[in-house]
């Protein structure tokens, strides 16, 4: 079985103090660390931090970035390259997350060429995509997930699946509160894993695919019963500590037991 995967995205939050405090505090949990993938996915100034306490405290959580620039390097004012992030020893990437898309205007052809970028320095990526409340209720939900997932598969051979973490986030449900429902969360799950394992003729279990959108501790067991759930991606509840090990142990047991 793979592991569950549980990926926070701190989004622009914690300094260098407050990443290093969570970080200590998960470290002393009796997390079953062995059997999750835990990724924590910071702020670039904390990077080097985590990755200092990762390395000397033999910690198995993995390091993720938010962003990355599609060059190699330039004059690209406020930006951050692949071997910037290398020295971190960074191994994940998000791209494409809808507030990146929706707040700073990445387009797919952006999203793309950063996901390549990340590919070719060897990260893994983390490739988000989501519709928002009018596609979903204007009944285009299958069409927006298609036309995202097909920028990507079409760049990509189906040897670099394995690098792939494909984070479903409805828009409607990111940082709102509302989570979807467990048949809204099954259905594009299902959905995804058929775009997929379709385009590249492959299984659909080789397929990480977590879903994102207000995951919290209340509702982690019920989302984490869906067996095309390999994960989540968590915004606000993985700031605290208490709760991202909280939604960790859920999946860790619901998955064990659904195996
Ligand atoms: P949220 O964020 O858990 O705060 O809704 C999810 C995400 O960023 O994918």
């Amino acid at each position: 079985m793979k592991k569950p995967i549980v990926a926070a995205n701190w989004k622009m939050y914690k300094t260098i103090k407050e990443s290093l405090t969570f970080i200590e505090k998960l470290n002393s949990t009796n997390l079953d660390f062995d059997n999750l993938r835990l990724i924590i996915c910071a702020p670039f100034t904390s990077l080097n931090s985590l990755n200092n306490f990762i390395q000397s405290s033999n910690s198995s959580v993995e390091l993720g970035a938010q962003n990355i620039h599609h060059e190699s390097e330039g004059a690209y004012t406020g930006e951050i390259s692949a071997s910037m992030l290398s020295e971190h020893n960074i191994q994940h990437i998000i791209v494409g997350h809808s507030e990146r898309r929706t707040l700073f205007n990445e387009d797919d052809e952006l999203i793309v060429k950063k996901a390549k970028k990340v590919l070719e320095e060897n990260f893994n990526l983390i490739f988000c995509i989501g519709e928002t409340l009018e596609q979903r209720e204007e009944g285009k939900t299958e069409k927006i997930l298609e036309g995202e997932l097909n920028c990507l598969l079409a760049i990509i051979n189906k040897d670099k699946l394995g690098k792939i973490i494909f984070a479903y986030g409805p828009v409607w449900a990111i940082g709102t509160g509302l989570s979807a429902s467990f048949d809204q969360v099954k259905d594009a799950h299902i959905l995804v894993r058929k775009i997929i394992s379709d385009y590249f003729n492959i299984s659909s279990d080789q397929i990480d695919l977590v879903y994102g959108g207000s995951v919290k501790s209340t509702n982690a067991n019920e989302l984490s019963q869906i067996n095309e759930v390999s994960g989540f991606l968590i915004g606000g509840a993985s700031l605290d500590v208490e709760h991202y090990t909280k939604i960790s142990k859920i999946i860790n047991e619901v998955k064990k037991i659904n195996v």
